[in-house]
């Protein structure tokens, strides 16, 4: 979905920035409009670096060319065409002056035109010195914006710029970015959920300095964690080594080895609902580890034990209503291994993706996979890992509805674990 931030001339204008960053998190589109006081606090390029796309800073072409009538057109419908792209505009921070020119339907400059122009839900984050704030002339003009369904995000109390205390500093940007999903429509379908979900690849110490690990960088599950817990959930994310900052609001429990993933999961499994393993956790591990760095004498033989597999352990420890989801990276049969490897391990589904391909899975900011369960197999296009974190968990969403799987096993009655273990099998021996 795509947003309008629009930045008033205010000193928190600098906050924008973040408040675009909050939105881009929960995978919106983000274009930026700035008024002409706004860009005596921040420059545009700032919001064009973080956003990609160009800022529109006024109402009129900025390098007028008598012979390009047509540039000329375009520009000045410009605020129509912005108006019908944003399925949401925000103006953050807001200042009195905006939200005057926005009440008394003044519209002379960019910002206060496309707010006339658009039909889109409107939200405003007010910030002002504390007698602005007060001032009945704002109080007024906030209320006739209420009363005309525009969304006012409350501004804080606290020191302002101005050296005064009190109400008119402008909400924190995840507040906002919260205001604008709210009005989005985006619901909170994951509240009530407890996820325990694992991220990133884990390491198997040789001696002091050498380790078995794997190419995990942690994005797919980090992406996981920021998606459900902006969809509602409680996030508990157990990752191994990543250079990726945590994503707000999520409890970080850092691990390192499959050993310590094992214990960090059984630990935390009893409050979890739902539990999601996006983790590469090691399947071996050396059975000594030297005490000293390790001298290169010549061939070197290890010797590897089998960890302990936490899905399946999960899975033997799993309570009543507890869904778990897996992970499968594969290189080849995707979906013939995947389906083995659902039934062996006794998971809800599997989110399988093809590793084989360079610019896919591993480390790289996009993905493609299929999600699968004992009766589908849904294709998910190549996209943004935090785009296929949100359609991933729509589709662990949906697994809470039992009538889905009684119209596809053209059953009467909700079937057992059972009977759709010996239903996937039926589709393996027939494929
Ligand atoms: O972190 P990124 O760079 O973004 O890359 C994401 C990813 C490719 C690592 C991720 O999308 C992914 O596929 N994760 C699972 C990788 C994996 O280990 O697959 P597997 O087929 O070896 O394991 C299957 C499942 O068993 C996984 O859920 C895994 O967490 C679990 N497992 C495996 C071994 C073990 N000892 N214990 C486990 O719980």
């Amino acid at each position: 979905m795509k947003v309008t931030v629009g930045v008033s001339g205010g000193i928190a204008a600098y906050k924008a920035a973040e408040v675009v960053r909050a939105l881009q998190r929960q995978a919106l589109e983000v274009r930026v409009v700035m008024t002409a006081s706004a860009q005596q606090f921040i420059q545009p390029l700032t919001f064009a670096a973080l956003t990609g796309h160009k800022v529109i800073t006024s109402l009129w072409p900025q390098h007028h060319d008598r012979n390009s009538y047509d540039s000329d057109m375009e520009s000045s419908i410009e605020h129509i065409a912005e108006a019908q792209w944003a399925d949401a505009l925000v103006v953050a921070p807001a200042t009195a002056n905006i939200l005057a020119k926005f009440a008394h339907g003044l519209s002379d400059d960019f910002l206060s035109t496309m707010y006339l122009a658009t039909a889109a839900p409107v939200l405003v984050a007010p910030a002002m010195n504390t007698n602005m704030w007060e001032h009945p002339a704002t109080q007024a003009n906030l209320e006739t914006l209420r009363r005309r369904g525009v969304r006012v995000i409350e501004p804080a109390s606290g020191p302002l710029a101005c050296g005064m205390v009190g109400p008119g500093r402008m909400a924190e940007p995840e507040l906002i970015a919260t205001a604008v999903l709210n009005a989005l429509g985006r619901s909170h379908d994951m509240a009530g959920e407890t996820i325990l979900l694992t991220a990133g690849g884990t390491r198997e110490a040789l001696d002091p300095v050498r380790f078995l690990g794997n190419r995990s960088s942690g994005k797919m599950g980090y992406a996981i964690a920021e998606a459900a817990q902006s969809r509602g959930a409680k996030v508990i994310l157990i990752s191994g080594p990543s250079a990726l900052y945590p994503p707000p609001h999520v409890e970080l429990v850092r691990v390192t080895t499959a050993d310590e993933m094992r214990n960090a999961v059984l630990a935390r499994m009893a409050e979890a609902t739902l539990v999601i393993k996006a983790a590469a956790v090691a399947d071996y591990r050396p059975v000594n580890v030297a005490d000293q760095k390790m001298k290169r004498t010549g061939p070197l033989t290890l010797e590897l034990v089998p960890t302990e597999d936490i899905l399946a352990e999960a899975v033997r420890n799993r309570r009543p209503g507890q869904l778990i989801v897996g992970f499968a990276a594969e290189t080849e049969n995707g979906v013939e291994n995947g389906r083995a490897k659902l039934l062996r391990k006794g998971v809800d589904a599997i989110v399988i993706n093809d590793v084989s391909k360079p610019e896919i899975g591993f480390d790289s900011d996009a993905n493609a996979a299929t999600f699968l369960t004992l009766t589908k197999a849904i294709d998910l296009p190549e996209m943004p890992k935090r785009k296929l974190a949100d359609r991933i968990l729509d589709e662990v969403v949906a697994l809470r509805r039992p009538q889905s799987l009684l119209v596809e096993l053209g059953a009467t009655q909700v079937p057992s674990r059972e009977e759709k273990q010996a239903a996937v099998r039926r589709q393996i021996i027939i494929e």
